[in-house]
């Protein structure tokens, strides 16, 4: 059943915006003309000139068809003008979607999202952003889990996981200059439910760097962690294994290099930080995931025209979770930044944190901490909690 509701334009536009910035953008069309008189259908589809990306918009007017070659921006800058005036009805094809924008008042539409029915056009496979796993090179575990096909081809409603699974592989590449050069690489994935991102990981670090590793994925479920199991045994992925256990109580028997905890719920996210705190590991990568425990502590007192509305309560409450566990992580000694993971399913829940081990803390920190508590009104959250001891 396609997902339906209503929205802003700006909205949609941002969905076209992120397509085109991806290269993953494989067509726009705008249709149903306020006057048919004039321009009666845009199509935009990528092309490539003189070896750059560029859009060819074709637009119809009665029986004729003009072409324009522009830029992705150029593109954006036209249709956000024409949506709305012009067109009623806008269409986004994507690697990730398809998504209907029907305009049903002033800067509002009805946004359609269905699976996506195009796949990259050939055009554009050559001038794809180059992936640390291409399109085209099987690659064992994204088979075995069902994103590839045996030959390498991306199936059409797996693009989403696959463009995921690449953007974390980035992630990971990007931060591996302060892991250990040489030995073994111990990381932690908390929270490892299925396993695409773990074994992503396992293939990144072994496969193309050449690494040896030892990878625990740590799951509740029993079910789940059994068949992570049997599939890493079935491929042979040397160095990983899958436990079942809660994250809180979890003992490591040795070093932790990289704690990683992906879409952890709620306070599951602070217990793997608190705990890759305590093992002082050196890269810390967590994308948090519905945090509601400080939902319940803002105070509706402080920024009261803010936080009357629930939804953006709910959203503030998740960028102050998130603010607050960045800072905490700096008074113990974690330099952190927090960055954009991707937009899987058009959640704002999208963050990426990631913290490395400093050589010593930076001394305002603690200071930059308590300030931020302050202006929440807070006294301390789950992290604080988790981490007394370090701060004692
Ligand atoms: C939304 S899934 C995310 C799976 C995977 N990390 C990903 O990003 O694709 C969250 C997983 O965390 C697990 N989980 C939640 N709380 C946990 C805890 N306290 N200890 C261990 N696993 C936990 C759940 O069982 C679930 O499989």
């Amino acid at each position: 059943m396609p997902a339906s509701r209503e929205c802003s334009l700006t909205e949609f536009l941002d969905l076209l915006r992120d397509s085109l910035r991806d290269d993953a953008c494989w067509g726009v069309v705008l249709s149903q003309p306020r006057d048919p008189a004039g321009a009666t259908k845009w199509t935009a589809r990528p092309i490539e000139l003189s070896g750059e990306r560029r859009f060819q918009l074709a637009e119809r007017r009665a029986k004729q068809e003009f072409h324009h070659n522009l830029t992705a921006k150029e593109l954006l800058t036209r249709i956000a003008d024409a949506l709305g005036q012009q067109f009623q009805q806008g269409d986004l094809f994507s690697a990730d979607a398809d998504f209907s924008a029907r305009v049903i008042r002033d800067g509002v539409v009805r946004l359609t999202r269905r699976k996506p029915s195009k796949s990259a056009p050939p055009l554009t496979h050559d001038r794809r952003k180059q992936y640390l796993i291409p399109e085209g090179r099987p690659c064992p575990f994204l088979t075995e889990i069902g994103v590839m096909t045996p030959t390498g081809q991306v199936k059409a409603s797996m693009q989403a996981k696959f463009r995921q699974v690449n953007r974390f592989l980035e992630f990971v590449d990007d931060v591996l200059p302060e892991l250990p050069s040489t030995g073994v690489l111990h990381v932690i994935d908390f929270g490892c439910g299925k396993s695409y991102l773990t074994f992503a990981l396992h293939y990144l670090l072994t496969e193309l760097r050449g690494r040896e590793v030892e990878i625990i994925g740590l799951d509740l479920k029993a079910e789940v962690v059994a068949d992570c199991q049997r599939i890493a045994e079935k491929l042979g992925c040397r160095g990983l294994r899958f436990e079942v256990g809660d994250i809180a109580g979890y003992l490591a028997t040795g070093i932790v290099d990289l704690s990683v905890s992906l879409h952890a719920c709620d306070t599951a996210t602070d217990a793997a930080l608190a705990q890759a705190v305590r093992w002082q590991a050196k890269v810390i990568l967590a994308v948090p995931c519905c945090q509601h425990e400080v939902f319940g502590l803002l105070s509706d007192d402080s920024l009261s025209g803010l936080l009357r509305h629930g939804i953006l309560k709910e959203r503030f409450a998740a960028l102050a979770t998130d603010a607050l566990r960045a800072a905490l992580l700096e008074t113990v000694g974690y330099r952190t930044q927090i960055v954009e993971f991707i937009d899987l399913e058009h959640t704002p829940k999208n963050l990426l944190l990631r913290a490395v081990r400093a050589d010593r803390p930076n001394p305002e920190s603690p200071a930059r901490y308590e300030q931020l508590k302050r202006q929440l009104n807070l006294d301390e959250f789950a992290l604080e909690r988790l981490l007394s001891t370090e701060f004692a």
